[in-house]
């Protein structure tokens, strides 16, 4: 776990734990021997601390969290190191996050290759750091640059981190020597600057900055256990000395650890990189080599779609069926990539870079050339039959053929060419250049190197591809279904859309489902239902009347001059009555919580039966699914994770109860959640069935 090298007085310790060098009980017991026996060794002068592969340290090992601590402990290891009498110096090559940040603030100098990325992310799991970071941070670069940077959990790069004062210096080409130099520097001058000793940036004014940062961040979320927990460590380290504030970090951390939030925040972490693993498609399947891409169609997704490939470095042909489309479709994307430069998320030069990528065309033969095409059409078999079964007499031997759609059966799109094996869906979210998750539709003949290589493409895109199989509207959009129609019966039975936005929004989303419908346009599910069968009667009737949401200034919700944020609406409101009557439904009041509960419920139930069929691999594919492509609350963990938390026999027994009074046979629970409901079970059990 520890290469240990001694030369010339140096020892060169290098963590050798791939792939993250994360800190595990034996990485440390290693880590902590080595450095017992280069302090031991009088041949030794200074010591450097380096680490094999692209990352430096990836942090403490979050698997271990919530289990019997194994030692030594981090804390302990580090406050050695920390007092080592000889100079130890951190060589930092790559990522150095959360415990891997921590340990390196423990060493006497720390010098960063330009590829470092240094930051605390341990708030994204729910934590704060639990290593001397809420401590030794804000004495290296001061209380009000290191909070934000805890809050966030956004790490720096290495220049930015020269400049803020975490690193002492990014070195170009041999790091290990540089930081050997700096070791030996150190020690002819008989300085051992220890982070923790320091106190020249705890200054008045930087505390005062502190304060007011912090009184925001509990304001803007109240109910974040780790944001109060951090902010209690880091001013702990401001008015105790070192030693009783780092006590502070540690008692708080290990609060947090058990804390509900954390645990489906680090369920999350991990279920989104098992999605990566397909189970039955061997990890040495066969590649096929992505060097172009095609686009059919220069809309919103479509133009979003090739942004992917120009960000990625994949040149990108745009295709449309006439002109005016096409200009259209790539003044759009000029645009957007003139927001961003001007915004200075790219640089002027990444901006022409990545227009220079994307070419537009008119007509179907252009897609010749390119290793995939992804057909971003109209949502509409006949239109995507057509393109496809052009497309198989246009496109090159071997090229992946992808329908980007959001429902419809890929098989039967796949049907029309004499390659289903090269046919796939790639379901992108909108905007398709932002969102990062993608649901990789897996048809019944496509073959594993498609999907091996969807995959990949996926991760060079900067995506997060979740596969799935074929059934309408896939994972994302069949358990929405549910929660649109759950929505529509609570407003017939007596919940107004404010109240059920208001429950949503306590629950953890960002919108609720009527303010989301308003945004996204009323018109869009009205004529998807008209296409597909399905009523929706209140908003259904406000379509019909012309209130399509925001965009015409009113629907679930009126948007005086352009507002926003929506107001009630009494014409609305009596509207929905007056529907209740028609379909003789008798109106009651509703608890947030049994909104909730109507809403949310029939979801899982149908995530129950996307596992009983095979369209999702396993519960946490499902979870993946909707914190990152319909903002469930991360911290929530997700449905199915979130269904294990409530009990699925409450779950199952109200979805009787739901089924009786709505007399909706469909809310019945499904043969999984049955089951499971009867056996005690979990979602989260299923995986060692
Ligand atoms: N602990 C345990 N496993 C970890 C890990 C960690 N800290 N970080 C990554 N891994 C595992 C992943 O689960 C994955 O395992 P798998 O191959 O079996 O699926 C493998 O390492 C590779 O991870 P990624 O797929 O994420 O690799 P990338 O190269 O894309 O990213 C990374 C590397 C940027 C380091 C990313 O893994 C990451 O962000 N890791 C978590 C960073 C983090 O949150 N650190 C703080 C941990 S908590 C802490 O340190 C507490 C301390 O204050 C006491």
């Amino acid at each position: 776990m520890v290469r240990h090298e001694v030369d010339g007085g140096v020892a060169v310790l290098t963590l050798a734990n791939p792939p993250v060098n994360a800190l595990g009980a034996e990485t440390r017991a290693a880590l902590d021997a080595a450095l017992a026996q280069a302090v031991a060794d009088e041949s030794v002068r200074v010591i450097v601390l380096a680490a094999e592969g692209r990352v430096f340290v990836g942090g403490a090992d979050i698997s271990e969290f919530g289990k019997p601590p194994r030692p030594p402990s981090l804390p302990d290891v580090l406050e050695r190191l920390d007092a080592c009498p000889k100079p130890v110096v951190a060589a930092i090559g790559g990522a150095a996050l959360g415990g891997g940040l921590e340990l390196a603030m423990a060493c006497h100098g720390r010098i960063a290759a330009p590829t470092a990325k240094l930051g605390l992310p341990e708030i994204k799991l729910g934590i704060i750091p639990g290593a001397g970071g809420t401590q030794r941070l804000p004495r290296l670069i001061g209380p009000d640059a290191a909070f934000p940077m805890m809050l966030t959990g956004e790490p720096v790069p290495a220049g930015k981190a020269a400049a803020l004062g975490i690193v002492d210096a990014v070195v170009l080409g041999d790091l290990v020597a540089a930081a050997r130099t700096r070791a030996l520097e150190l020690a002819d001058s008989g300085a051992l600057p220890r982070v923790r000793d320091r106190s020249d940036k705890l200054t008045a004014e930087a505390r005062d900055r502190f304060e007011a940062q912090a009184a925001e961040a509990v304001k803007r979320d109240p109910d974040a256990t780790n944001v109060h927990a951090l902010v209690r460590a880091v001013r702990a380290g401001l008015e105790q000395d070192f030693d009783a504030a780092v006590s502070v970090e540690r008692a708080e951390f290990r609060m947090l650890v058990e804390d509900p939030r954390s645990k489906a925040l680090r369920y999350a972490f991990f279920a989104e990189r098992e999605a990566a693993r397909v189970p039955g498609l061997p990890k040495d399947t066969p590649r096929r080599a992505i060097e172009t891409a095609a686009v059919i169609g220069a809309g919103t997704m479509g133009g979003g779609i090739a942004m992917c490939f120009a960000n990625a470095g994949i040149p990108v042909t745009v295709i449309e069926t006439e002109a005016g489309a096409l200009e259209r479709g790539l003044a759009r994307v000029k645009d957007l990539y003139a927001g961003s430069a001007k915004r200075g998320s790219i640089t002027e030069a990444q901006r022409d870079e990545r227009v220079g990528r994307i070419t537009g065309a008119i007509g179907l033969e252009h897609a010749g050339a390119a290793d995939i095409v992804i057909e971003a059409a109209f949502e509409d078999m006949g239109v995507k039959r057509a393109i496809f079964s052009k497309l198989d007499t246009i496109a090159k031997p071997g090229a992946i053929l992808a329908t980007n759609t959001s429902y419809l059966d890929v098989n039967a799109i796949a049907a029309v060419t004499g390659r289903p094996q090269d046919v796939l869906g790639l379901h992108f979210f909108s905007p398709a250049n932002v969102m990062r998750l993608v649901e990789v539709v897996r048809a019944d003949k496509t073959a594993p190197d498609v999907l091996a290589t969807a995959l990949d493409l996926g991760k060079r895109l900067n995506k997060l591809p979740v596969t799935v199989g074929v059934c309408f509207g896939f994972v994302g959009n069949r358990m929405l279904e549910r929660r649109s129609r759950a929505g529509e019966r609570l407003l017939l039975e007596g919940a107004l859309p404010h109240a059920v936005d208001a429950a949503v929004t306590a629950f953890g989303f960002r919108m609720g489902p009527f303010a989301m419908g308003d945004l996204a346009g009323l018109d869009i599910g009205w004529r998807s239902r008209k296409d597909f069968g399905g009523r929706a009667p209140v908003a259904d009737s406000l379509a019909e009347m012309g209130r399509y949401g925001q965009k015409t200034g009113r629907g679930f919700y009126l948007y005086p001059d352009g507002a926003r944020t929506g107001t009630r609406d009494p014409e609305v409101e009596a509207l929905i009555e007056r529907v209740a009557a028609e379909h003789g439904v008798t109106r009651r009041s509703f608890t947030p919580d049994e909104i909730v509960a109507r809403l949310m419920y029939p979801m899982v139930n149908e995530g129950a039966r996307i596992l009983e069929e095979g369209i999702a691999a396993r519960p946490g594919d499902i979870d993946t699914i909707w914190i990152n492509g319909y903002n469930w609350p991360a911290w929530r963990g997700g449905p199915m994770h979130w269904a294990d938390t409530v009990g699925l026999k409450t779950i199952a027994e109200a979805l009787t109860r739901f089924a009786a009074e709505t007399g909706d046979d469909s809310q019945e629970p499904a043969p999984l959640l049955k089951k499971l409901a009867a056996e005690g079970g979990s979602f989260a059990g299923l995986k060692n069935a």
